[in-house]
């Protein structure tokens, strides 16, 4: 599986996750951004019936990062935590561990 060129560098599969959630939340909040200035210069405008259509998609995004944001939190970060610390016990060095966790964590309200 290959998302955004990261899934190949992992050998664990809880750090994985967490990076590939962390990437498509990078891209949720770019998507957040370009929504609402279109919404914006839509209103200036006064095209209504855009402004709509733009907010409605505008929602849609918001959820999705709301999504990844309760997948990471219940499940995912902490598989990818506990597989740092199993590997630490171990001595061994974790790919990117250290930055991906948390990385899907923050919310964007
Ligand atoms: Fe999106």
């Amino acid at each position: 599986m290959r998302v955004l060129g990261i899934a190949e560098e992992f050998a664990d599969d809880g750090v994985r996750d967490a990076t590939i959630i962390g990437a498509a939340q990078r891209v949720e909040r770019y998507e957040i951004a370009a929504y609402g200035t279109a919404v914006a210069h839509a209103h200036l405008l006064g095209l209504d019936r855009v402004v709509d259509l733009l907010e409605g998609t505008l929602g849609e995004e918001k959820a999705a990062d709301e999504k990844l944001t309760e997948i990471a939190e219940s499940v995912v970060n902490l598989d990818a935590a506990s597989t740092d610390d199993e590997e630490s016990e171990e001595g061994e060095m974790v790919g990117a561990a250290s930055g991906a966790k948390g990385q899907a964590s923050r919310r964007s309200r």
